[in-house]
């Protein structure tokens, strides 16, 4: 399926397909390395809105083309912004990237080329990052006299080390695939054409769990993340329990304890 329009916005920068219960948004603005203008934000938001997410299990986000995930957000566009305006690209920005963090099943961000600026944050803002040889990460907007504005100055500092990512944000230095993984900023590195089948593996494997499990896995790592230890207990503990009595957690139980060798695992069920 691709959506091509959706309410009034007509879909020119967002392609989406859905194969199975992977569903895959590919960033379709090739000319400006997919660069992230308001209208990309916007379809972006609204794509987001329109998964189906009685069937959908994973998402995954790439960039079209071999060159780039996301080259930043729009520098031609930024370039005449006043004070008030900059503000609020910022806050769209992060409104939809919150969106994306927040969104209900896992995303992965299969980063195949430049993820600087706004497209580092972006695959920030996802739950896994993968990325092929040729990836480029880096928060280059010191060197255009502003700081990183869709989440880069909070979220790189909570998933490498607040030292370096200080250290990539003040030197505005782009570091290649090797480093990002070295760093911990990807899990892993592929030669280009495998990084969407194993993107698609990897969802696959996610897709195939029990889906209200894996959504109150995310939800209890995001949450817990933002609260001291104990009150993070208790949010697991919460979404545990959430777990029990649902045909996933009845059905993936009796399976283990059924003896019969020869039975085969039903798909779960979204209940
Ligand atoms: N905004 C707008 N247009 C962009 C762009 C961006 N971030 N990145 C690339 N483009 C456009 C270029 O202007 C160029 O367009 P034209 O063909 O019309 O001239 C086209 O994409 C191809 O780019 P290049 O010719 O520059 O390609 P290259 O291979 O020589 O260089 C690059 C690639 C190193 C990624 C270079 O394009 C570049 O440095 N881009 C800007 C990267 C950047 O600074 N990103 C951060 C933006 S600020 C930000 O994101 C703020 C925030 O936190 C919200």
């Amino acid at each position: 399926m691709i959506i091509k329009e959706s309410g009034d916005i007509d879909m020119e920068f967002i392609l989406y397909e859905v194969k199975g219960a992977v569903g895959t948004i590919t960033i379709n603005r090739e000319k400006a390395l997919n660069a992230l203008n308001s209208k990309v934000l916007d379809e972006l938001s609204v794509t987001l809105d329109a998964v189906d997410l009685e069937n959908t299990r994973c998402l995954i986000l790439t960039g079209a083309g071999e060159k780039s995930f996301v080259a930043g957000a729009d520098i031609g566009e930024m370039s005449t912004l006043t004070k008030a305006e900059g503000e609020a690209f910022g806050k769209k920005g992060n409104d939809v990237f919150r969106k994306l963090e927040n969104f209900p099943i896992p995303v992965i961000a299969a980063v195949n080329g430049f993820a600087l600026g706004g497209g580092c944050e972006i695959a920030m803002s996802c739950d896994i990052r993968i990325c092929s040889e040729n990836a480029v990460f880096g928060q280059p907007e010191v060197g255009l006299g502003i700081t990183p504005g869709f989440g880069g100055t909070q979220r790189l500092a909570r998933l490498v080390s607040p030292g370096m990512a200080k250290q990539m944000i003040y030197t505005a230095r782009n570091i290649k695939a090797d480093e990002a993984y070295r760093i911990g900023l990807v899990n892993a590195v592929y030669p280009q054409e495998e990084l969407i089948p194993a993107a698609e593996k990897m969802a696959a494997g996610i897709a195939k769990n029990a889906p209200i499990a894996v959504r109150n896995c995310k939800k209890a790592i995001n949450d817990g993340l933002q609260v001291d230890i104990d009150q993070a207990i208790v949010i697991e503990e919460k979404l545990f329990g959430d777990c029990f009595e649902t045909e996933d957690q009845r059905y993936g139980m009796a399976f283990f304890l059924d003896k019969n060798k020869e039975k085969v695992k039903e798909p779960f069920k979204n209940c």
